[in-house]
This record gives structure tokens, C-alpha cells and sequence, in this order.
């Protein structure tokens, strides 16, 4: 089955004043319909700038080579009426600050319906039914008094519910989730996540749900991609992965993971430091922190090798 939006050799480099950032090196990934793909990896391993990238929001001083393929296109050589209309009715994005997408000087009500009145189909009246229907549905209590408010008078829960109302009153095909409740409490988290899940299958999403936190992934996501240094080094379905990693970062990972949620009696962490992102490595980003490192690991980078259900990128599999 072809997939509904996939990437192909996807490089990202930021030009800054110290000189060349490799954020994104050469990533492959593939979202099929109807599924929640989770990719996980630690601060800094270029999951948002990967996100960002999909619908041609990069920050200006970037530079990207690849192809984003979607519907037929490659929409990095879209052109920004095409791109725009992808980001209104296709593709939505969330993010872990709703902020960051909600204007403090507008009223909830004025920004869930502007793209409503964009699409020209409904009036302003039926706009604001369609939105405050909306916020029911992300549960928000008084929806029809609470939509009158600004964005300050409403908790970081209620905002993140208003920025996926938002996302959702546009009847997307893809949501990207990006951390969507890191900056969130526990319960509060989860209560989003319950959420998310639920909206998911009822409006037949596809998700790409970002996450450096590998717990949340079991429940949320059907198969998961891992990133470190702005490299994919593993992608499997979520069974597979938590049952058999392959990649030693991968492996890491669920022991730290594990070890934190007390399934272990001492706390484990991945010994070692991210390598730095100014100049390409030649060989696998994670060799020097690994306890299984062989012979080619400096010099050569691995290569994604496997299968469709489980690919990973480690010459112990070569
Ligand atoms: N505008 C920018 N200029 C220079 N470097 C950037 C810029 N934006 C992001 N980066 C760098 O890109 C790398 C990947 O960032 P990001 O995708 O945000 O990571 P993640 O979301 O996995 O935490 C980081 O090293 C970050 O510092
Ligand atoms: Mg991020």
C-alpha cells in the first residue's frame, strides 16, 4: 500500500553565524493511512524541524534537500497557495505550546472560526455553532461561554484542547501531534492523550505523534520511528520494538525508560553524550556511546536494513 505522505532523503542544515547546524540527516519515514506513527527520540535528535518541514514551515534559515511526497506531489517544490491550502483543509499541526499558534490579543471564538469563514462555505453564526460543537467534542466544559474568552483566561489543558479543536474544525487527513501534552501535569496529560486517542479513530486521522517520552508511545502510537542525531536508527511496530529492539540506542532507551517507571531497582541512563550537529558524521552517531560498537561503526554509517515491520539502522544486522 502506498503511503499517504512519506519522506525521501530529507536533509535539514541551518546556516548560523558559528557555522553549519546538521539537524536532519537524509530521513526516510512513511505514514500509512489510518495510522498512528510515533517518532520518538531525545531533545534534539531533529524530530521538529522533520515535522516542521512537511508543510513548508522551516525557519528561514534553513536549508532542505529531499522530497515530501503527498497526494502525488512533492510539496517542497509546492508553491505557497498550494502549501497553504494544505496546511487549511489537509494536514494540521499541533504543538507542546498551544500559544505558539493561539494569538493572546483574539478571542478563542474569532480564531476557531476564521478558517471556517475562509472556506466560505457557512455564515458567521453557523461558523460559531460548528466551533462550539468542536469544543464540546475536546471537552471543554461551557463551551458557549468559554468560547467568548482569550486564550490567558484558559488553563494549558483547556488551550491545548482549543488549539486541537482548532486543528480539527479544518477536517485534516494527517495531525501532527508535536509533544502535544509535554508541558503538561501527569493527570492533565493523560486526559489529553485519552482524548487524542479517542478523536483519532473517530475522525479517521493519520497521526504523526512526537514524543521523546518512549512510555507514552505504547499507548498512543501502532508503530514508532526512532531518531538520534537527526537519523532514523530504528522503525518497527510498537510491539516489535518493546519487544524486540534491535538498535543498542533503542535498546537504551527501554531501559531507561523501564528503570524510570520503577519496573527496574536502579535508575538507568544512556552513558555518553549526543554528538555535536556542526560537522556530517561518517559513521553511526550513537558508536561512541555504544557497549556493542564493532570494527565499522566509526567509519560507516549503517544503513536502515530489515524489513517492512522492522528496519534498523546498526552493523551488527549488516
Ligand atoms: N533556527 C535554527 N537555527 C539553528 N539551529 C537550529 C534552528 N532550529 C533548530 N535548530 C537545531 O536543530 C536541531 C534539531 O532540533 P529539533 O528538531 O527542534 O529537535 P527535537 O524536536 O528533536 O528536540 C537542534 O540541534 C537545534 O538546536
Ligand atoms: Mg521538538
Amino acid at each position: 500500500m502506498t503511503p499517504l505522505l512519506s519522506t525521501k532523503n530529507i536533509s535539514i542544515r541551518f546556516n548560523t553565524a558559528k557555522g553549519t547546524v546538521y539537524a536532519v540527516n537524509e530521513v526516510d519515514i512513511q505514514l500509512k493511512k489510518g495510522e498512528v506513527l510515533g517518532i520518538v527520540g531525545e531533545s534534539g535528535s531533529g524530530k521538529t524541524q522533520l515535522m516542521l518541514s512537511l508543510i513548508k514551515l522551516l525557519p528561514e534559515n534553513a536549508e532542505i534537500c529531499g522530497q515530501v511526497n503527498y497526494d502525488n506531489h512533492n510539496l517542497l517544490e509546492a508553491s505557497q497557495a498550494q502549501i497553504n491550502k494544505i496546511r487549511t483543509e489537509e494536514i494540521a499541526m499541533i504543538f507542546q505550546d498551544p500559544m505558539s499558534c493561539l494569538n493572546p490579543y483574539l478571542k478563542i471564538s474569532t480564531q476557531l472560526i476564521e478558517a471556517l469563514l475562509l472556506e466560505g462555505k457557512v455564515n458567521k453564526s453557523e461558523a460559531l455553532q460548528q466551533a462550539i460543537a468542536m469544543l464540546k467534542k475536546v471537552q471543554i466544559p461551557n463551551a458557549e461561554q468559554r468560547i467568548h474568552a482569550y486564550p490567558y483566561q484558559l488553563s494549558g489543558g483547556m488551550r491545548q484542547r482549543v488549539m486541537l479543536a482548532m486543528a480539527l474544525l479544518r477536517k485534516p487527513k494527517i495531525l501532527i501531534a508535536d509533544e502535544p501534552t509535554t508541558a503538561l501535569d501527569v493527570t492533565v496529560q493523560a486526559e489529553i492523550l485519552q482524548l487524542l486517542k479517542q478523536l483519532t479513530k473517530e475522525y479517521g486521522l493519520s497521526v504523526l505523534f512526537v514524543t521523546h517520552d518512549l512510555s507514552i508511545v505504547a499507548g498512543q502510537c501502532d508503530r514508532v520511528v526512532v531518531m538520534y542525531a537527526g537519523k532514523v536508527v530504528e522503525q518497527a511496530s510498537v510491539d516489535e520494538l518493546f519487544y524486540r529492539a534491535k538498535h543498542p540506542y533503542t535498546q537504551g532507551l527501554l531501559a531507561s525508560a523501564q528503570s524510570q517507571s520503577g519496573m527496574s531497582d536502579k535508575l538507568i541512563s544512556i552513558a555518553g553524550q549526543v554528538p555535536a550537529n556542526n560537522k556530517l558524521l561518517m559513521g553511526c552517531p550513537f558508536y561512541q556511546r555504544c557497549e556493542q560498537r564493532i570494527e565499522p561503526c566509526a567509519n560507516r554509517m549503517p544503513i536502515l536494513s530489515g524489513n517492512d515491520m522492522h528496519s534498523q539502522a546498526c552493523h551488527l544486522y549488516d
